[in-house]
This record gives structure tokens, sequence and C-alpha cells, in this order.
């Protein structure tokens, strides 16, 4: 076995306050969004999981100058533009990056290829390809998976219809949008995440955003981003594994310093609402036209099972192996449904919590677009679990193991660094 934990029976709680490490959909965002600002700006408090540092060489290697100046903070240098790149470009794990950046470089008069690990070349690449080839990018791949070779140039814009809803999606076109002559215009039917959309805005970009009877669109047209220093807030999706570990381990109360609280990303929230979970959200504020804000959670018996369908699936998709994990934990019948992309992250989400649920004895039942969990029986079973490469199974497994009776394997523990690499410093730092 490569690299793998071992945890133990826990008989304490979690109690303490943290300070929950950056965003990495903002992350990715504010390194692409602003090497196309053509100047020098400051990115504070940038995630350095293994993901955006990903983004982050790639675009080093393609002629932008990167310095950080502390810890997470970065000088991002664009002023002399991009050059074309003579490596082949490495996204790691990372979908957001292979996704995105193939938005970027459809726009530019390169020829670049992208590859990735063993679980990004199993996932899906013809919900990029298809818009950017119909905007004029020449794209080859193998057979819609990596790698994927593009050879960028003058695009034009076009209006598309989303049939997934995928901030990555919806970005890649907007960011190829921002170099195409004519307008760029996607739709979608729930809306996703849209930090893309913001930080447009914040930087003075051409974009409009609206509703209308054929659901949720963006427009862009051809823009200049205007040069503005970037500050990034907490992840609400790694701050996810706290809030519901505090919520099902008993006595535990987690301040939570600092997290994005973007509407689009509150599903979990609403979640917490539904099962009647105690938590309070303190402290909002903006930074960079995105709000945060502190959330204190606290341990609370005899929470309310929950369903969870249609719209507000893009707004927790990231959630749902954690929120797998606090259904278990529940009295009765919690359903997931309408989350088949779930087969496409960077594990089948569903066959793979599906199966280590079986072996953790909880009663599990896998459907097409998700699953149904009778839980809130005793866990006590010692299993070896597999990530599949997997950070965020990775880390609902080891919240499991705060309630397991028994002690637990859980194999390739090290893939948390994708989007989490403080994971277990700041779990240790609060475990009573
Ligand atoms: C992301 C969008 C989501 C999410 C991913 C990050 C982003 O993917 O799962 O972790 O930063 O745009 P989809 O938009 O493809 O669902």
């Amino acid at each position: 076995m490569d690299n793998f934990i071992k945890t133990e029976k826990f008989r304490g709680c979690l109690s303490g306050a943290i300070i929950i490490p950056p965003d990495k959909s903002l992350s990715h965002r504010c390194l692409i969004l602003g090497s196309l600002v053509k100047d020098k700006i400051k990115i504070s408090n940038l995630s350095l999981g293994e993901d955006c540092i990903s983004t982050l060489n790639i675009l080093k290697n393609s002629g932008i100058k990167a310095e950080f100046i502390s810890k997470r903070d970065l000088i991002l240098d664009s002023s002399k533009g991009f050059c074309e790149p003579k490596c082949e470009l490495d996204c790691g794990n990372s979908g957001t990056s292979v996704r995105l950046l193939s938005g970027l470089f459809s726009s530019l008069p390169y020829k670049v290829k992208f590859i990735g690990d063993k679980s990004l070349s199993k996932r899906p690449m013809k919900r990029i390809i298809e818009p950017l080839s119909l905007m004029g990018s020449k794209i080859n791949s193998n057979e819609n998976k990596l790698p994927l070779e593009i050879t960028g140039g003058s695009l034009k814009g076009i209006t598309y219809y989303s049939s997934v809803p995928s901030a990555q999606v919806k970005s890649a076109i907007l960011i190829a949008g921002l170099n195409a002559s004519g307008t760029t215009r996607v739709y979608e039917k729930f809306l996703s995440r849209n930090h893309t959309e913001i930080m447009l805005k914040y930087l003075g970009a051409s974009i409009i955003t609206g509703h209308d009877e054929k659901g949720y669109f963006t427009e862009v047209k051809k823009s200049s981003l205007m040069p503005k220093n970037l500050e990034i807030s907490g992840d609400i999706s790694s701050a996810a594994f706290l809030m519901t570990a505090g919520a099902i381990v008993p006595n535990s109360k987690i301040l939570i310093k600092n997290v994005n609280i973007n509407p689009t990303r509150m599903g979990i929230l609403k979640v917490f609402d539904k099962i009647g979970a105690d938590y309070e959200i303190l402290n909002k504020k903006t930074l960079s036209g995105e709000e945060s804000a502190d959330i204190l959670i606290k341990y609370k018996k005899d929470l309310k099972p929950f369903k969870i369908e249609g719209e507000i699936i893009p707004e927790l998709i990231d959630e749902i192996p954690i929120l797998a994990v606090l259904a278990s934990t529940i009295n009765g019948r919690c359903v997931v449904k309408d989350a088949g992309d779930l087969r496409n992250k960077e594990s089948d989400r569903i066959k793979t919590i599906t199966e280590a649920f079986k072996m953790l004895g909880i009663d599990i039942e896998e459907k097409p677009d998700g699953f149904i969990i009778n839980g809130g029986k005793e866990i006590n079973k010692e299993v070896t679990l597999e990530t599949h490469l997997d950070h965020r199974l990775a880390m609902s497994y080891y919240i499991i193991s705060l309630i397991n009776e028994k002690p637990m394997i859980i194999k390739d523990f090290n893939c948390t660094k994708t989007s989490f690499p403080e994971f277990s410093d700041i779990i240790n730092s609060i475990k009573k």
C-alpha cells in the first residue's frame, strides 16, 4: 500500500476555532482570469491544493510570471502576455483546470496538449469539446477523454444550452467568449456556481446575467479585464467536512472562520436547515465581490432525514459524499436524486460510496442518479476503504472513522492534498 492511515475509535469531541483554507473554485478563477489582465495583480489567500497548483504551473509554462510573497499570497504578472508552452500541460487530478484552461487556450494562437492522472483521464470532456469546437477551436481527444490536443485561434461567439448544469462547462465557454467575435451566451437549466460571472463583473468585463423562459443565462462580449487585486475566501466544500463532523460527533462545537457563502454554494446550509442542525452565520463581509462569513456549528441529537433533488443539486454537488455520511447517522430515510453527474467526478461517487457504505454495514441502495440511505444504526465495522484517488471520499471516510466503534484503514489518504492539504492538521487541532 502506497500511503494509508489507520484510525482508532474516537472517544472525544471536536471543539475550537479554525480558519478554513481558501476556496478551490475561486483560486482557479483568480489565476486564470488574472492571467488575462495584462498587468501585475496581487492574489491573496490562494489555495495550495494540488489542483490549483496544477493551474498555476500550466500558466507559468505558458509565459505568465508568478511569485509567492508569503505562504498564500502571490503576485501574478501577465504584462508580457502568453507564449506557446513547450511541454504537455499536466492537469493532475483537476477537472476544473482542464475544462477552464481549454476555454482559455481555445482563444490563444497555440497548439497545446492537456494530460492528467488516472482519475482525470477517465472523465468526460465532450461537454467542453462540443461548445468550444462550435466556437472554432480545433480539438482532438481520445474518444472525448484526455489527452486533449487543442489548436486555438480566432473564435466566434455562440449561444449554447448546456445539457449538464456545470460551472466548469459554463466557465470554459465564457472564458473563450472573452476573446471571441460577437456575443457568447450560455444557458443552464439550474444555476451552477457563478464565481466566474462575479469575478468577470468585478474585473470590468462586458457581461450580463439573467433568467428567461429557456433558463439561466450569462452573456459575454470581447473584453479586456481591469487590473484589480483579488482576495479569496475559505472553501465551503472543505468546511462541509468540519460542519458535518461538528453536527454528528457528540458534544462538539466548532467555529469555522472566513467561509465563502455565495448563494450558489449554500446547498449544504439548506440541508442543515431541513434537518434541524444547530448552526449560526456570523460576521458577514464581502471580499472581491464574494460574500463570506464565520459558521458556528454545534452537535445536536435527533437530526431529521432529508431529500435532495432538482435545482439544489448543483449547489451542493461536491458535498454529496459528506452528506451521505450525515445521512448514515440520521434515523430514517434520506434520499439523493437527480445527481447522476456524480458518476463523472474524481470517482464514480454513487458506486464508490455505495460500496464503502455496504462494507461499513450502512443500509444504502444505489440508484442510477443517487442513493437512498436508511441511517441511524451504530457503525461498528473494522474495514479497509479504497479512496480511488478521490479526495472527497478520503475526507468523508475520515469523518466516519470519528463515529465508527472500530478502527479503519483509509488507503491513498494523501489524495486529500488535491483540495485540502491542511485537513489532518486542522482536524487534529480541534480533537479534544
Ligand atoms: C467546479 C465545478 C463543479 C465542482 C468542481 C469545481 C468549478 O463541477 O464539482 O469541484 O470550480 O467550476 P461541475 O461544474 O462540472 O459540476
